[in-house]
Order: structure tokens, then C-alpha cells, then sequence
């Protein structure tokens, strides 16, 4: 791979296309089947030989075949069995059967140990697939539950994926019955929460042009987006964290340090910290009162990547742990706080009130 931002595939090689006895066997004739060589770059950009690639949307397993092309291991999932057999079939006759795929969602199955990349086509919303599985992306009733299942995917991917190593997205914005929906860039948006959002290539497949009619704005929409993830946090400023929080305090809001972040106001020859998470009070209005502070500060707000509005009830947000607040300044200096209202071991209450000062700040 070069320092392209766009990549042109001309033709699909034969000798890895998805054979026509296959394709007619599938309901929909393997219309989503994508090309091998769309994934073999990025296979060998993002992936040493003998490394494993995951595929969690892998329908017919071309993502698994160009990574046996190209030496890596694969393993994809495919909830549709009839699919994943046709994988296994195809796999079979290019003799890459050491590739695994299981007929299953990732979330119900999830692997042992970890992966190297994570290489995907994102399955499409809007389509009209039949499914009787609940899991089916394809047969999401609506964008905000469809968009919802997508995102417990990758916070699950995120946890598999080696630290440091990559997530590749291949998807397009759609048409649905006559309106833009921007698919790829709301996925932009979702996967962002999890992952570092590092770049994206645009893939643009050649077909002959059509003369368009006056004021026509439809086009024949032969490109699609890899989204180029990274599992590494960007790590924050401390002093700019440290601003903020002295801020937080003058204004006489309840909040205490805790993880990464803590250690380093303890320590300062400490490595620079993870990220910043506080301590809320779990009542209503002191949370909303410092949301709303920060608010005002320009940070947004969002809990598990759907955006708050205030005032908040935690009642409606238990088991979701945290919010988040992200404010990027026009300089580029970015800061993320992580605002936890509740905990696995212990009561917030309790160690807020158990808070003792370093370096001015409540530490918990
Ligand atoms: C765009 S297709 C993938 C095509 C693949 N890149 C190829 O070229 O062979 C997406 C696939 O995801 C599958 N799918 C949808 N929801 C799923 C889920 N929750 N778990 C696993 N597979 C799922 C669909 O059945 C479909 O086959």
C-alpha cells in the first residue's frame, strides 16, 4: 500500500472471484460478496505473515481467503449458516482449510485470546433480508438499534484486538428509498468512541459513466471507505487535564481522580497517564451540574456513544457505568474525561467521601 488516499480496482481476478455455482446458491445471488484484492492490501499493510486476521461479518469468507493468499490465519463469523457453509466450501477448494469460520455471531461465540487485525465489510442497514435471528444486522428494524449492535461488536473487537494493532472497516454511505444515509461516516463516528480513527482510503471500483440529466444528483455509487482503526489510546495532556480539573473544582463541583490519572498527580515522574477518569456523585444534580459545566466549557457530551442530553436521571443510565465528555480545541488539543457514576466494586459514595487531597485535587 502506498500514501494513496484512494485506490483503484479495475477488475476481479477470476481465479479468486466467488464461483457462479455459489453465488446462484445464495438467496440474494452474492450481491454483497465483495473482491479478495480489495482486502489484500490492507492484509499485508496492517499484518505479518502468520498472524491472524478476523473477519466478524465475514459472509463469503473472501477476507479469510486473501489473508490465506497472502499467509496469515483467519477466522471469521458468519451468522447465517447456509453462508458460512458456502465459506467453507470456497475456502476448501482454494485449499485453505486451515481458515475457521464460525456459524455464529462474535458476541454469542467470542474467541479465545487475541487477534492481530480486524478486517471487515460492515454488514449493510436497509436491506431486505429475512432472519429470524435477532442478531442478523442485515434484518435491523431501525438505524438506532442497528447502529447500537454494530457498536457492542467492536467494543468487544476492541478487547480482542492486540495493543497497537489495527481495524480495517470497508462501508458506504447508502441511498435508502431516495435519501443519503451516511452510513460510513456515523460509523466513523461510533467506532471512533472505541478505537483511534487514524485515516481513511477510498476504494473506487471503474464503471462506465452515464450522462446525467439536468439537476439529476444520483450517482452510480462504485466507492466505498476503509476505515483505518487503531487500538491505541491517544494519550491526554496532563496539564491540560490538570487546568481543567482545577477549573472543575473553583467551580465548586463534586468530583473525585481515580486510575491512571490519580497515580500520576501522586507521581508525576510516573509514565504520562492512560486517561482521565473521575468520580461522580451518584446524585442528579450534582452530575448535572458538572455536565453542564462542561458543557459549557465546549466539551461534548455522550454515554456509550449516544449523545446526552442534560439534565440527566442516572436512574435511566444504570449498568452503563459511565459519560463522556470530548472537547477538540481549534489548536487540535483534544481532551477526553471519563465520568463514572458507578462501580463493579465498591459504592462511588463511599470513596468520594473516602477522597483525600494531592496536588489541591480530591483524590478517591
Ligand atoms: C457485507 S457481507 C460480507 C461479505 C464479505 N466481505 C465477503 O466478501 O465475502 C456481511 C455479512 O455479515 C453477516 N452478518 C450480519 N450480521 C451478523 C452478525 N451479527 N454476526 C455475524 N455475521 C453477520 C451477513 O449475513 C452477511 O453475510
Amino acid at each position: 500500500m502506498d500514501s494513496r488516499s484512494w485506490m483503484l480496482l479495475e477488475q476481479e481476478d477470476p481465479a479468486w472471484r466467488l464461483p457462479d455455482d455459489l453465488r446462484q446458491r445464495d438467496p440474494i445471488a452474492a450481491r454483497d460478496c465483495g473482491w479478495v484484492e480489495q482486502m489484500r492490501p490492507f492484509i499485508r499493510q496492517f499484518s505479518r505473515p502468520g498472524e491472524l486476521v478476523l473477519d466478524p461479518f465475514c459472509g463469503f469468507a473472501s477476507t479469510l481467503l486473501a489473508a490465506h493468499l497472502e499467509g496469515r490465519a483467519g477466522l471469521g463469523y458468519e451468522i447465517d449458516p447456509a453462508r458460512a457453509a458456502l465459506s467453507r466450501e470456497r475456502l476448501a477448494q482454494h485449499g485453505a482449510t486451515a481458515q475457521r469460520v464460525v456459524a455464529d455471531d462474535l458476541l454469542r461465540s467470542p474467541p479465545q485470546g487475541s487477534v492481530d487485525l480486524c478486517l471487515t465489510s460492515i454488514p449493510y442497514f436497509g436491506s431486505r433480508w429475512a432472519s429470524a435471528d435477532p442478531a442478523q444486522l442485515y434484518a435491523s428494524a431501525d438505524y438506532a438499534r442497528y447502529l447500537e449492535q454494530v457498536g457492542e461488536h467492536f467494543r468487544l473487537i476492541r478487547r480482542l484486538l492486540a495493543p497497537g494493532r489495527y481495524c480495517v472497516v470497508m462501508a458506504e454511505n447508502l441511498q435508502l428509498d431516495g435519501q443519503m444515509l451516511p452510513l460510513a461516516w456515523d460509523l466513523g463516528r461510533l467506532l471512533a468512541g472505541q478505537l483511534q480513527l487514524c485515516e481513511e482510503r477510498i476504494l473506487l471500483y471503474r464503471k462506465p459513466p452515464e450522462k446525467l440529466p439536468h439537476l439529476a444528483w444520483r450517482s452510480d455509487r462504485s466507492h466505498e471507505y476503509a476505515l483505518i482503526l487503531r487500538n491505541q489510546a491517544a494519550a491526554p495532556d496532563p496539564q491540560q487535564g490538570l487546568a481543567v480539573l482545577q477549573a472543575m473544582q473553583a467551580a465548586g463541583l463534586r468530583f473525585a481522580v481515580f486510575g491512571s490519572f490519580a497515580a500520576w498527580l501522586a507521581d508525576e515522574a510516573q509514565a504520562w497517564p492512560a486517561d482521565i477518569d473521575l468520580l461522580l456523585p451518584a446524585e442528579d444534580a450534582g452530575v448535572n451540574a458538572l455536565l453542564a459545566w462542561l458543557q459549557g466549557q465546549g466539551f461534548a457530551l455522550s454515554c456509550w456513544q449516544q449523545a446526552l442530553r442534560l439534565p440527566v436521571r442516572l436512574a435511566d443510565y444504570r449498568g452503563r457505568y459511565y459519560f463522556r465528555a470530548e472537547r477538540v480545541l481549534r489548536n487540535g488539543e483534544r481532551l477526553r474525561l471519563d465520568l463514572c457514576f458507578e462501580l463493579d466494586e465498591g459504592d462511588v459514595a463511599e470513596r468520594l467521601l473516602d477522597a483525600r487531597l494531592c496536588r489541591g485535587l480530591p483524590v478517591a
